[in-house]
């Protein structure tokens, strides 16, 4: 084969591959737009909801999160990592008319908003935001960055526990959020549900497979965004002690 037509397969094979990776993002943008409508109808806002991009909860998960609150009832969660996820729990625990959420956020400026959207969205009965720096702790003979567990000795009993931070941006550990399922362990009751976010990143796909070797965790349902279930993917385990 000449040199020009190997360089001219090449090319159309990068261009195969783009296209294909167009088609994902209009699929996975689409199931943006779904689910935002889904939300838009199963609850009555009192007011605009922040934006869900980027660093924030992407519509698709917390479409997720709110089925999963309805199908399961939890009475208490517990979110590593609070904003618009907070919103999203404390309407479909008011929906159901019981429930609260607890969410740990570590940077102050993020939690005085996500209270403050509370109290725009009338929900300040259904959820708690507690403001916890992380702190380095160790675990297995590692260094870690977690929320301070002091500030969290009122949140027990959890029945679904969504593991969406600390960010693994500007953090010294690798698997950053690893410390979800040691630390938070004994407060879980048991068939808690937990929520994965971001599950398709590298670091936390690491992390899953770890949890799931150290800890009773019955894998319910990956959502991948291969699929455009979720855009960053996320699993949803049941934990399930002997
Ligand atoms: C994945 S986000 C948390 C998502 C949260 N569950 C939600 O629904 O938005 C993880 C953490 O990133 C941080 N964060 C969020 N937006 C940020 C931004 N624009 N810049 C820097 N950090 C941000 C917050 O501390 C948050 O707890």
């Amino acid at each position: 084969m000449s040199d020009t037509l190997q360089l001219i397969l090449e090319k159309l094979d990068a261009i195969e591959k783009r296209q294909e990776a167009i088609q994902l993002e209009q699929k996975v943008l689409y199931r943006q737009i779904e689910a935002l409508f889904s939300l838009y109808q199963k609850f009555e806002f009192e007011a605009p909801l922040l934006n869900m991009r980027s660093w924030v909860a992407s519509p698709d998960l917390l479409a997720v999160l709110s089925g999963l609150i309805q199908e399961y009832e939890p009475l208490t969660i517990f979110e590593a990592g609070g904003g618009v996820s907070t919103i999203i729990s404390a309407y479909s625990l008011k929906s159901l008319g019981s429930g609260h959420v607890y969410a740990v956020e570590h940077q102050e400026e993020f939690a005085k908003n996500i209270q403050h959207q509370l109290r725009l969205h009338d929900l300040a009965a259904y959820a708690t935001v507690i403001h916890a720096p992380l702190v380095p702790v160790e675990i297995g003979g590692k260094t870690w960055q977690w929320y301070d567990m002091s500030k969290l000795a009122d949140v027990d009993d959890i029945d679904l526990m969504l593991v969406d931070g600390p960010p693994q941006y500007d953090n010294p550990s690798d698997m950053a959020r690893y410390p979800a399922m040691p630390l938070m362990e004994k407060k879980l009751n048991p068939k808690a549900l937990i929520v994965a976010d971001d599950a398709d990143r590298d670091e936390d796909k690491k992390m899953c497979l770890r949890w799931e070797e150290e800890f009773p965790l019955k894998l319910l349902r990956y959502y991948e965004k291969s699929w455009a279930d979720i855009e960053k993917g996320a699993r949803l385990y049941r934990y399930e002690p002997k």
